[in-house]
């Protein structure tokens, strides 16, 4: 049926990076050949066994749920914020969707004007906006300021443009680089967003995953203009349940309620056990907590050892604060690597992924220049629950030691271990 078209604004697009790497790793594993995926961005971890429960509870809830989500986890969702960020919020100011993917394109489809991303950045934000027909703005940040944006950059865009409906998204802790930022960052930023009237978009969604458990939101600081955008996938282990939340301040009620039209024209709502299932997760309690510590002690330890052994390979890096990943820059291999013929991130990992069997992704899928040579690592194969388990009798304020994390994330290490021997091999 040649005679079928494509919209323009979809032809060439390709499955999201992410899960193009997944696929990949699969096909060689299938071939026999052993491949450390440091590829998808997926939680190692189990979900916590008190919100499976409550899942299995709530197995025989059938009936479609308001289209903004279940009221009582609306509630929850509320609350959730305003005891750990310090915002007033209500039922009413929360939606639920199934993934904030889901939420984020749902902004994009209503919202009409410019969307700032600064780069490095999640995979989708840009490929969303050139689906519903949008160019976005790209920020690119610098790697002295450890891939952050700096309230500058900020202020020196909104001078240049004269767009006033504008939505810049704020990821932090950060996928791919695993920066943060610091209460005196997010002061200048709010600061600057605020008299530009700025609405920031604030992916929050690796928040309870900051390595010190000092996640702070920039809504505090910025209440009338600030969407916090959360949910299940990366604390919680359950991406694959897909339930997503956006917290929106009275200001920007229009902007909701246009989303939930949009919404209850497509998936109508999220589905009716996962959301009573979230009610508990976001209700938190002793046994959340309790899985929450061994897990940032987990990924801060192994994101610290990585480092250093990315470090010793010749790699130049910030240190990560939250969340599982590390975005390595190989650029002092510049030469040795172009003698290899390689001169680009995708050829980079490329080559990782063949000639040292490690699945990663290259810089360009976060909107980087292709010529740099950075690369992002997930640092999750490894048995999550295996791991968890085994920090149950642990002290969980500070990292594992070394010999915990040679026992139960070792995979990781080595691999990071052997790319740095591959880089300096002439
Ligand atoms: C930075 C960031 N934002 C949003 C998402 C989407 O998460 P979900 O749709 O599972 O809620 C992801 C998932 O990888 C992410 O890394």
């Amino acid at each position: 049926m040649s005679s079928l078209r494509l919209d323009a604004r979809v032809a060439g697009l390709e499955p999201s990076a992410t899960l193009a790497i997944q696929e990949r790793s699969r096909a060689l594993a299938r071939q026999g050949r052993e491949v450390v995926r440091l590829g998808l961005g997926q939680s190692p971890f189990p979900v916590p066994d008190v919100v499976v429960e409550a899942l299995r509870d709530h197995a025989r809830e059938k009936d479609y749920l308001p289209v903004g989500g279940l009221e009582a986890l609306r509630a929850a969702v509320a609350s959730y914020h305003e005891a750990r960020h310090g915002i007033r919020a209500h039922a009413e100011d929360v939606l639920v969707a199934p993934g904030s993917k889901e939420l984020m394109f749902l902004l994009q489809i209503v919202h009409d004007g410019d969307l700032l991303i600064p780069t490095p950045a999640w995979v989708s934000y840009e490929p969303q906006a050139r689906i519903v027909g949008r160019r976005p703005v790209l920020i690119h940040t610098r790697r002295e300021d450890d891939y952050k944006l700096h309230a500058e950059q900020l202020e020196a865009l909104c001078r240049e443009s004269r767009e006033t409906s504008r939505v810049l998204i704020l990821n932090y802790p950060s996928n791919p680089t695993g920066t943060t930022f610091s209460p005196a960052e997010l002061d200048a930023i709010a600061e600057v967003a605020r008299r530009h009237e700025v609405v920031v978009l604030s992916d929050e969604i690796y928040g309870e995953l900051h390595h010190e458990g000092a996640h702070e939101s920039i809504a505090k600081r910025y209440p009338e203009g600030t969407i916090i955008s959360s949910g299940l996938s990366k604390w919680c282990g359950a991406g694959g349940w897909r339930l997503g939340t956006f917290v929106f301040p009275r200001e920007l009620s229009h902007l909701r309620r246009a989303m939930a039209a949009v919404a209850s024209e497509t998936y109508t709502s999220t589905s009716a056990p996962i959301q009573y299932a979230a009610v508990r997760a976001f209700e938190r309690g002793e046994a959340v907590d309790r899985y929450l510590a061994s897990s940032r002690a987990i990924v801060s330890g192994l994101a610290r050892a990585s480092t250093a052994l990315l470090r010793q390979g010749g790699a130049e890096l910030p240190e990560a604060r939250g969340a599982f990943y590390v975005y390595p820059d190989f650029e002092a291999h510049r030469a040795r690597l172009a003698r290899r013929g390689i001169t680009s991130s995708p050829e980079l990992a490329e080559a990782l992924l063949e000639e040292v069997g490690v699945a990663c992704l290259p810089g360009s899928d976060f909107g980087r220049p292709i010529s740099e040579l950075a690369l992002r690592l997930s640092l999750v194969d490894f048995d999550g629950a295996r791991a968890l388990a085994a920090m149950a009798a642990r002290d969980t304020s500070s990292p594992p030691d070394e010999d915990y994390l040679e026992q139960h994330c070792g995979r990781v290490l080595e691999a990071t271990r052997r790319i740095g021997v591959w880089m300096c091999a002439d």
